[in-house]
Parts: structure tokens; C-alpha cells; sequence
């Protein structure tokens, strides 16, 4: 059997990898939860896996002693393991990047309820096809964080809510399910160590909110997936069945299992302080090669991501950059030629902010946070001069529209409006004043709503309105001109009963 340890991963050109303190530092992916999947011959079946010393980790999980704190205190195995997880700096691949450890520590353990273990495989994030990777050619690896995960946790069933779309990775999951149970890793009494857990796959019926985890944790329960309101109905504490949840996201649960084999310290060292580990990133648009690449968190530029022969080599010939949705449809965009304040430690020690271009910007979650956008689910859109922005919002539009559960009613209502707006404007009927109107629409949605789809639908807007005003501004005042110029339609449009309203137009949502 290979060994499993991190000596054994392997660079993205095959050779071993050497230990992290000297790991490559720049454009280089980085395959860590990639590390297997894409090898000729791999397969996704357990004996395949195996090889590949898959399940080491799980076994040297269930075998972790107890440990003595110098303050005297002892953590029970599982309770050290929480602790690995936290000091790793793992955050959530899903999309807020929020602590996993942190996120763990928040489980309500003494309601005497079971606590129940949720992975979110719904990738719905526009853009996003990273999770599809794992699921489909390494599920194993899935399933094996998920039970470390659950065993640290004290889960006794835990749940892989799939995306409706995704049939084929279902089916291969439950196989591997099966594999799993068969070997003595899943079901009664794993291993011998009289820990016994159930994993069980349910398929969603495809819609977006169905990966918002508490709409996931309503669709689980057989309801429609209304999204619940936090507080009270934070998963931790009332998750699914009313009982303490923990949701994360497949490549979060993946990782878990590397911090077992690697130790928290030298996953940490992975990607940069307060970024750790690995993130797997989708790119796509107009560059030459899409795909989803593997990288150390920070370690490598947008720039880099888009332009380097390792990554995405570049644009179209004879293009240039336009714009960059850098995490995920509902991420706010980037204007080619933005300069950024990042927050930078001095030689002395001290903060100060420094001036980073777009393309300088490392991709991790502080540093997207702080250029005014987030990294999101990774996925990143390249757009070239050859794209209208009032086209691709009125895409991106409409598809929030048709995405809302229409619970609140700023969302329900305000999508629409939004999605009309930008319709017209794509359709020769825009206006002067659309670029004002849906700035104002998309700013009495976000913070008004139940979950964060409200800043998902309006986000895109004022950020693509904001920067790029003068396209917009031009395409509502030509559909202005021509209208005046059409006998009997300029009246119409310039009544002032119609500045506020959005036109009639042929879109359907609902
Ligand atoms: C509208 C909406 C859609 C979401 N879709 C997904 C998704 O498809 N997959 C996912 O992992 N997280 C998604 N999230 C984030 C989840 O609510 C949740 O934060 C995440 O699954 C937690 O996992 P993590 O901490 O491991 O990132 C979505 C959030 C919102 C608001
Ligand atoms: S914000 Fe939108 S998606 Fe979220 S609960 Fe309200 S209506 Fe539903």
C-alpha cells in the first residue's frame, strides 16, 4: 500500500512533493484534494482508493489518544480533533469562508438532541464546478472526511444533499456508500471501535436556495426549501429536525481528512496566514483554458490565475481584460485597471495599507474582501472587452429572478424588478434613468431579507452598475433616441408614471 502521508502528494507535474516549508511559492497549482482524481487509470471505486492509501487518515483518526493540556486539562480524542481542525485555519469552501473549527465549536452538545452532520454538495453557484470534480471521480475521499468529521462531532447520521443535476455522481455515491459499509468504515461498530454511523444521499429537485443551508436543511426534510431566519435557526443549535447541524461544503469535508494525515501545523502551513490550505478554483469565460484548478490559498495573483500558461493561458487572441467576477456569480465585480487598499504587515510589524492592482490581488478570502468582493465558492468568470456588462447582468438577472423562493418580499418583488430593468435595457426598450433605477432597487434588497440571496441578487447589480454606468447610461439613452425617433412610442416612454416602474416585457419568472 503507497503511503499516505504528505510525502506522498504529488505536484501538479507529477514529482513528489517536497515538505511545505519548501513548496513552491507562485504560479503552480497545487494538488492536494486533487492530488489523485485526474491520474490516468484512477477510478472511483474503494479498491482504487485504497491504493491510493485512502482511509489511513480515518484509521489513524479513530486511533487518536486523549490529550494532556499544560493547564492540566485533558480533550477527549474527539474533542482534540475539533481542536486540530480549528488550529488548521481550515475555513468553508462553500462560500462565506467561514472557521470549520469555529463553526464546530458552535454545535449545542449538552441539548441531549442527536447532532446530525449535513454535507452541501448543491453547488449552485453559477460558475462553480469544483465539488462535481470530487463527487464524480473521488468520492471516497468525500466520504472519508465526512466520517472523521462526524466521529469528531458525535454524529450518528450524517447526510450528502446532492444537487438534482447530478444523477450519475448520486448513483456513484451511494456505490461508494455501499463500498464504505462493506469494508467495515460505515455502519455498525466501524473499524471495531464500537462507533457506529449512517451516511445517506438525497438528491435535491435543483434550485439554487436549495444550497443556502437552511433551505437545504427544510428541502431534507421533505418541505419546500424556504430559507429559515437566523437567529433563531442557527443550524448549530436548531438545524435539521430542530436538532444542532453541521453543514459544510464537499471540499471543506475533503480537507479534514488531510489535516488527520498532515498534522494542523503543517496544514497550515499551507497558503498564507488566515488563508490556509489548498482551494480548488473554477475558472471560466474568455480565457484559453478553463477549468478547475488547484492552488495554495493566496499563493497565487488573479492575474496569474488568468494569464499564466499553468492556469488559464491567457485571453482570446487580440482581446483585452474587461472585467472579473472573482467568486461566483453573486460576488460584486472587478473592473480591469481597479487598484486596491490592502491591509499589509511592515517590516516593523506594523499594518499599513498599500496600493495592490487588480491583477496583483492574491486569490484568498481577505484579500477579495478587502478590494470590496469576496472569493465566494472560487469560481471565477473572466470577461473580455467583447462582452456587453448590460447583457451579462440582465443574464445574471434573470436568473436571480427565477431563483428567489419568494418568501420575503423584497426579494421576490425586487428580483423581478431587477430582472425587467436589465430585460429592457438588453431589448431596445431601456431608459436614461435604469442605471439610477436599479440602484436604488438592488439597494432596498440587500440587508432586507431572510437569507443572503437578497445580497446575491443585488450584489452583481450595484457593483456592474457602479463601475461600469457609462455603458448602461449610453444603451438606456440610444433606446431613448430611438424610441423618440419611432412615430408614436417616445410619449409613452418618457410618462412620468413609467420612471419608476419596470416595463412589461416578455420575461417569465414564477
Ligand atoms: C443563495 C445561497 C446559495 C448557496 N449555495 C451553496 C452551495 O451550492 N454549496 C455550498 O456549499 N454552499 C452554498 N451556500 C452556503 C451555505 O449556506 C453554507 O454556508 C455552506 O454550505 C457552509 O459550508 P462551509 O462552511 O463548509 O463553506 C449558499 C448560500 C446562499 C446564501
Ligand atoms: S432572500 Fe429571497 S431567497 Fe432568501 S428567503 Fe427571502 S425570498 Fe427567499
Amino acid at each position: 500500500m503507497p503511503d499516505p502521508s504528505p510525502q506522498n502528494v504529488k505536484n501538479a507535474d507529477g514529482s513528489a512533493w517536497p515538505p511545505v516549508s519548501q513548496a513552491p511559492v507562485g504560479p503552480r497549482p497545487f494538488k492536494l484534494i486533487l492530488k489523485d482524481l485526474d491520474e490516468p487509470g484512477y477510478t472511483p471505486d474503494i479498491g482504487c482508493y485504497q491504493r491510493h492509501g485512502g482511509y489511513e487518515a480515518l484509521k489513524r483518526a479513530l486511533a487518536m489518544p486523549a490529550r494532556d493540556l499544560p493547564d492540566g486539562k485533558k480533550l477527549s480524542p474527539q474533542e482534540a480533533l475539533r481542536e486540530d481542525v480549528k488550529a488548521s485555519g481550515l475555513r468553508g469552501r462553500g462560500g462565506a469562508g467561514f472557521s470549520a473549527g469555529l463553526k464546530w465549536s458552535f454545535v449545542d452538545r449538552r441539548s441531549g438532541k442527536p447532532i446530525y452532520l449535513i454535507c452541501n454538495a448543491d453547488e449552485s453557484e453559477p460558475g462553480t464546478f469544483k465539488d462535481r470534480q470530487i463527487l464524480h471521480k473521488d468520492p471516497h475521499q468525500l466520504i472519508e472526511g465526512m466520517i472523521i468529521s462526524c466521529w469528531a462531532n458525535d454524529v450518528k447520521l450524517a447526510y450528502i444533499y446532492i444537487r438534482g443535476e447530478m444523477p450519475h455522481a448520486a448513483k456513484l455515491l451511494n456505490q461508494a456508500l455501499k463500498e464504505a459499509r462493506a469494508a467495515g468504515f460505515l455502519g455498525k461498530n466501524i473499524l471495531g471501535t464500537g462507533y457506529d454511523l449512517e451516511i445517506h444521499v438525497h438528491r435535491g429537485a435543483g434550485a439554487y436556495i436549495c444550497g443556502e443551508e437552511t433551505g437545504l436543511i427544510e428541502s431534507l426534510e421533505g418541505k419546500r426549501a424556504y430559507p429559515r431566519i437566523k437567529p433563531p435557526y442557527f443550524p448549530a443549535v436548531l438545524g435539521l429536525y430542530m436538532c444542532p447541524t453541521i453543514v459544510n461544503n464537499v471540499e471543506t469535508l475533503c480537507h479534514v481528512k488531510h489535516i488527520v494525515l498532515m498534522g494542523p501545523g503543517e496544514y497550515a502551513k499551507l497558503g498564507t496566514p488566515n488563508n490556509t490550505g489548498t482551494r480548488i478554483v473554477s475558472l471560466s469565460g474568455d480565457v484559453q483554458q478553463p477549468g478547475y484548478y488547484e492552488i495554495q490559498v493566496g499563493r497565487v495573483t488573479l492575474g496569474e490565475l488568468i494569464f499564466d500558461k499553468n492556469f488559464g493561458g491567457g485571453l482570446k487572441p487580440g482581446r483585452s481584460l474587461k472585467a472579473i467576477i472573482p467568486g461566483g456569480s453573486s460576488s460584486k465585480v472587478l473592473k480591469a485597471g481597479e487598484v486596491f487598499k490592502l491591509n499589509r504587515k511592515g517590516a516593523d510589524g506594523q499594518m499599513t495599507k498599500v496600493d495592490v492592482p487588480l491583477l496583483d490581488l492574491p486569490y484568498d478570502f481577505d484579500s477579495l474582501q478587502q478590494a470590496g468582493t469576496m472569493s465566494g465558492s472560487s469560481a471565477i468568470i473572466v470577461l473580455d472587452d467583447s462582452r456587453s456588462m448590460v447583457e451579462t447582468l440582465g443574464n445574471l438577472s434573470e436568473f436571480y429572478a427565477h431563483e428567489s423562493c419568494g418568501q420575503c418580499t423584497p426579494c421576490r418583488e425586487g428580483a423581478l424588478w431587477l430582472a425587467k430593468a436589465t430585460h429592457r435595457l438588453c431589448h431596445g426598450e431601456g431608459r436614461k434613468a435604469d442605471a439610477d433605477y436599479l440602484t436604488h432597487i438592488a439597494q432596498n434588497i440587500q440587508g432586507r431579507t431572510i437569507c443572503a440571496f437578497g445580497e446575491a441578487a443585488s450584489w452583481p447589480v450595484l457593483s456592474f452598475v457602479k463601475k461600469f454606468r457609462d455603458e448602461f447610461e449610453a444603451q438606456g439613452a440610444a433606446d431613448e433616441a430611438a424610441r423618440a425617433k419611432a412615430p408614436g412610442s417616445a410619449s409613452s416612454a418618457s410618462h412620468p408614471s413609467n420612471a419608476t416602474r419596470p416595463a412589461a416585457g416578455s420575461l417569465q419568472t414564477h
